[in-house]
């Protein structure tokens, strides 16, 4: 049988060196795969004029499963001026190659768990009945809707005739809004489809069942964003009347489910959220767990799936050498790779040996250390991101 095959697509800064690590890890625990580089990021940007160059779009379209690092995002004026001179002024337009990948492969299935690693110094605590103090155990799984409501990119600023237009005929804008100078109107749209949110809301209920959680939470804010907010809540009451009889549907408003994090997160097993509240709800959630080291997630399309960590290229510790960024958020995201092609067998491997170092405690990146990151952190006793990946390998049984 040919080798499988992987894009690996490092991107800019510490996506590098944790992509690498994790290949090292990848191959301790015996996954044998071909891997297939791939260019993103601002170096593409910056050389072509293209984060996301066509020959990476291809690599994705043929092999369809992909390891990210991290990329580099700048404003667009920042982005201007750092195309090479010979690009200039010829009408390129910066655009995050995360969000061009996730609408061009409709990665619209966004998984982002936050799950407590025993012993890590990291962990959420609180103070108890009795004034004793709780260390809960959190295991969420956030499923975000990835490529529509608030990041669809529909939005305007001193909108001309025709949205003007339409916006008038709403009398809540006629009433608020019509005050107000048009060159002085930002409009961004929220737009959510049955179709995508039905996806996101199914594989939540899937993951439960799957799992055996007994209940979903919709994490939204239907009482007042009443047309999308209410169309994900009412479709998720719906499947679970039609399809999914064992499993509840709860209901809580973003704000409030910020509030819960500190009372209670040990209670949400899976939430389901549009694209915004879902970033939010999984950085929420991952402050409990240790934070943008540990943070993980999957974007999944019907074809094309991307597995990448959270955090982004941390470009002042890219130049650092030993690098000092915790791995482990990269390796976790390679495990969720793992889980979707069917080798749960490696992946619970690596994973136990991710817990057993975390755990144990003798090896801990910077960010465990409490300390603030620069390169001074590896005499204070830090691991460096290599020795970090060096104790995972030597765990795997
Ligand atoms: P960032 O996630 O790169 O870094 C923020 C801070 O988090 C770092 O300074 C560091 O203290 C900590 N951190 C991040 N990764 C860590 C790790 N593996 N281990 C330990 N600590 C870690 O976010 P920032 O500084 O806001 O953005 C830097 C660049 O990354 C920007 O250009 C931004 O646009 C881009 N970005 C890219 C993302 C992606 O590729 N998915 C996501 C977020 C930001
Ligand atoms: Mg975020």
């Amino acid at each position: 049988m040919a080798k499988r095959t992987i894009v690996t697509m490092p991107g800019d800064g510490i996506g590098k060196v944790v992509l690498e690590e994790s290949l090292r890890v990848l191959e301790a625990a015996g996954f044998d795969a071909e891997y297939i580089h791939a260019d993103i990021g601002w170096e593409f940007w910056c050389k072509e004029g293209n984060p996301l160059p066509d020959r990476t779009i291809e690599l994705l379209k043929k092999h369809k499963i992909a390891l990210f690092g991290a990329i580099t995002s700048k404003p667009k004026d920042k982005a201007a001026a750092e195309l090479a001179p010979e690009l200039q002024g010829k009408g390129y337009v910066y655009y995050s190659p995360i969000v061009s990948m996730r609408q061009m492969f409709d990665l619209d299935i966004c998984m982002r768990p936050c799950k407590t690693f025993k012993g890590n110094p990291l962990n959420f605590i609180r103070r108890g009945k009795d004034g004793v103090i709780e260390e809960p155990v959190i295991d969420t799984m956030i499923f975000r809707q990835n490529t529509e409501g608030l990041y669809g990119g529909v939005e305007w600023t001193n909108p001309s005739d025709q949205v003007y237009d339409a916006l008038m005929t709403h009398p809540k804008f006629k009433q608020n809004f019509a005050w107000c100078p048009r060159p002085e109107l930002a409009v961004s749209t929220r737009i959510f489809t049955y179709k995508y949110t039905e996806r996101i809301v199914r594989a939540a209920f899937e993951y439960a069942k799957e799992k055996g959680f007994k209940a979903i939470t919709v994490c939204e804010k239907p009482n007042v964003i009443r047309e999308t907010s209410g169309m994900m809540l009412k479709i998720a009451q719906e499947m679970a009347k039609n399809e999914f009889p064992e499993i509840r549907v709860d209901n809580t408003n973003i704000d409030a489910q910020m509030m819960w994090l500190t009372k209670n997160p040990e209670n949400y097993n899976v939430i389901v959220s549009g694209n915004m509240f879902g970033d939010i709800a999984s950085d929420g959630f991952a402050g409990l767990i240790g934070g943008l080291g540990f943070a993980c997630s999957a974007n999944i399309g019907k074809e094309v799936a991307v597995f990448e960590p959270t955090h982004g290229s941390a470009p002042k510790y890219a130049a650092l050498n030993p690098s000092i960024v915790n791995p482990i958020a990269m390796v976790m995201s390679a495990c969720m790779m793992l889980d979707h092609i069917g080798e749960h067998e490696i992946s619970t491997r690596i994973q136990k040996a991710v817990a057993e170092v975390v755990e144990e405690g003798k090896v801990k990146a910077y960010d465990m250390l409490k300390l603030r990151g620069c390169q001074e952190v590896i005499e204070q006793g830090a691991a460096s991101t290599s020795q970090m990946a060096d104790a995972i390998i030597a765990k795997l049984k």
